[in-house]
């Protein structure tokens, strides 16, 4: 039997995928040692294979067919553009992407001023701001703590995912926009939906079940 594989963004949202699949008698006892430098688990009875990545790179595994599936959070799959068909909504980790900045920004927002937006989602962020908005902005890519974009005067606003608000309120910065609400979803390969398609569905079968309980 081919193994189907499943692609994880390593964290919390792989761990609250194992939960979902355990709830349907669908183990990996490995990829729960906290301690293990693996990357990739094995369940040989049920012929599936779980492997850990960086989240951003979930979709890529799955365009290509690395992974048969993948679960990873909207923002990414959003952001990253891979042609993979998006087939289920877990509700797990449910937050906003946002434009978000000090108070003072919310005039300039309103009335076409922004000049500059920091964000590590930058074709979300584009979108947002010419296709949507029809506003001509620089889009500037960071990597991390973008909070710290406004406050130190790299740009008016920024793109960000805002979960509890707890960040924003810490630095002085709330939100101004809501570009989207986000949770994370089930990808899957196109071509293994075909090759595979009983076997796939059975899986997502057993984690809308799990959600449903
Ligand atoms: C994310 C996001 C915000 C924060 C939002 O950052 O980019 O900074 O969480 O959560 P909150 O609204 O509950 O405060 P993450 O922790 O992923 O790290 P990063 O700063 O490296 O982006």
């Amino acid at each position: 039997m081919r193994y189907i594989t499943v692609a994880l963004a390593k964290g919390r949202l792989a761990n609250q995928t194992m939960d979902l699949l355990e709830k349907s008698g669908i183990t990996c006892e490995e990829i729960r040692d906290k301690d293990t430098r693996k990357l990739i688990f094995t369940n040989r009875e049920l012929g599936l294979r779980f492997f850990l990545s960086k989240t951003s790179d979930v979709p890529t595994y799955v365009e290509y067919g690395a992974a048969d599936l993948g679960v990873v959070g909207s923002d990414t799959i959003h952001e990253e553009n891979r042609r993979v068909l998006e087939v289920l909504d877990l509700g797990l980790g449910k937050c906003n992407m946002c434009v978000a900045g000090p108070g003072t920004a919310r005039e300039l927002l309103s009335t076409n001023r922004i000049r500059r937006v920091a964000t590590k989602y930058p074709r979300i962020a584009k979108e947002y701001f010419y296709e949507k908005k029809h506003q001509t902005v620089e889009i500037i890519k960071l990597n991390g703590s973008v909070e710290l974009a406004p406050i130190v005067g790299l740009s008016e606003v920024i793109v960000d995912i805002v979960e509890t608000g707890s960040t924003l309120r810490a630095n002085g910065l709330e939100v101004l926009e809501t570009i989207e609400p986000l949770s994370a979803r089930v990808i899957v390969n196109e071509a293994s939906m075909k090759l595979e398609r009983e076997r796939i569905l059975s899986l997502i079968g057993a984690l809308r079940k799990s959600l449903e309980e």
